[in-house]
């Protein structure tokens, strides 16, 4: 990626229909967890966090993971839930954003076998997961660390309250004001876990081949669509790489991706929001399309783009310790202006600064805060 910065930038502030709303631009705040939730309820600081998101002229919010009211969702402390006395925080939030005049949808996140006994709001609870295979986060580093445990594998009743669960959690939204809602299914988190054949060896109707392994999360998404107005876009998330094995491939060829994004598409995905960790990778060997590219070729949907847009390396190298610097936007712009994929979305970039939209938008990319690791820490 070049770092000269680019002078075009119009074709990212084109608007785009978004359910009921135009979004005023393609620019969108990636989900991050933020872990400033103590009660898992978000309080008023974090809804003034993303105000200033709004008010910094961010298109459209994506929330930071929140649990759907299933069992063994928690996954880290301090991670706000969508159910229960959660709903009136997040009410602010919706509040807070709609005010500055921004759009904001949830990410709804359950972590599945990840989790470690001892986190709360229940430490006791179980771990579950597709199936009892300890996730293999936490064998990359030897011996499992404390309280990681091989999950209990979900029956059909757990899998059905699970859905459940996550068609509450869009009734809710709708009931809050969210614009929108975003399925995490993405990082080997629960969902993820179902698509990934380390952790599926299901014999049943939940395992099998990649397109057999959606069914836990098309039934999800069939019941939202079915809990939900029509014109309430559902997103979907999903990323090749899986914590544990960053190289993975989850499709190893855009056949195996369209055999993967077909049932999502049936069940009722209106976005896909393509997780990368460098959006200017090509996905597959012959072409320069992206993941996102591609997921747009193969269904017609539109997609988001995302991963180390404005800095010069990946979130994960960020959460390993080093720092990232600045870089500037001209192959976002040559592919958007291709019309590869529809919309991008910021992370990093957008925590130290939230004005960072505005900034690009009228040339003073001098003026953006540099994000640093310590803002990690912080609600800027
Ligand atoms: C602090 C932090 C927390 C994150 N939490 C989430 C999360 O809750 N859900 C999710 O899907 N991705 C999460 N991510 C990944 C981001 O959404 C995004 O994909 C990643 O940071 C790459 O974008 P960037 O290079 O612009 O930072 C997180 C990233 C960071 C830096």
């Amino acid at each position: 990626m070049s770092n000269t910065i680019a002078t075009d930038v119009e074709t990212l502030f084109r608007p785009f229909p978004f359910g009921r709303v135009n979004l005023p631009n393609r620019l969108v705040m990636a989900p991050m967890t933020r872990s400033k939730s103590p009660g898992n309820v978000p309080g008023a600081e974090v809804a003034a966090y993303y105000r200033r998101r709004a008010e910094g002229g961010v298109g459209l919010i994506v929330t930071e993971g929140t649990h759907p009211d299933f069992r063994g969702a928690h996954g880290s402390p301090d991670v706000p839930n969508f159910f229960g006395a959660a709903l009136s925080g997040w009410q602010r939030v919706v509040d807070e954003v709609h005010g500055a005049g921004g759009f904001i949808i949830p990410q709804i996140w359950h972590v599945g076998s990840v989790r470690k006994k001892g986190v709360g709001p229940d430490p006791d609870e179980a771990i579950v997961g597709p199936s009892a295979v300890m996730h293999p986060v936490h064998l990359s580093r030897g011996e499992p660390p404390p309280g990681a445990e091989i999950p209990e594998a979900m029956t059909q009743a757990d899998i059905d309250a699970c859905v459940g669960a996550y068609r509450q959690a869009a009734v809710d939204a709708v009931a809050t004001g969210f614009d929108g809602i975003e399925i995490h299914g993405a990082h080997s988190y629960l969902i993820d876990q179902f698509f990934w054949s380390v952790t599926n060896q299901r014999q049943d109707a939940y395992g099998g081949n990649l397109a057999q392994r959606t069914r836990f999360a098309t039934e999800i998404v069939a019941a939202m669509r079915a809990a939900v107005p029509e014109d309430f876009p559902i997103v979907f998330r999903f990323s090749q790489w899986k914590s544990g094995d960053y190289n993975h491939k989850m499709a190893a060829s855009a056949e195996e991706l369209d055999s993967f994004l077909q049932p999502l598409v049936e069940a009722g995905v209106d976005i896909f929001h393509c997780s990368t960790r460098r959006f200017n990778d090509p996905e597959f060997s012959g072409s320069d399309l992206n993941l996102a590219g591609w997921t747009k070729k193969l269904t017609g949907k539109p997609s988001i783009t995302v991963g180390s847009v404005g800095l010069d390396n990946d979130f994960l190298r960020t959460f390993g310790g080093q720092e990232a610097r600045k870089a500037g936007l001209d192959d976002l712009i040559r592919r958007m202006e291709n019309n590869e994929f529809d919309l991008v979305a910021i992370g990093r970039a957008l925590l130290s600064d939230p004005a960072w939209v505005q900034k690009i938008r009228t040339g003073r990319e001098a003026e953006v805060i540099e994000f640093t690791r310590d803002y990690l820490q912080k609600l800027a």
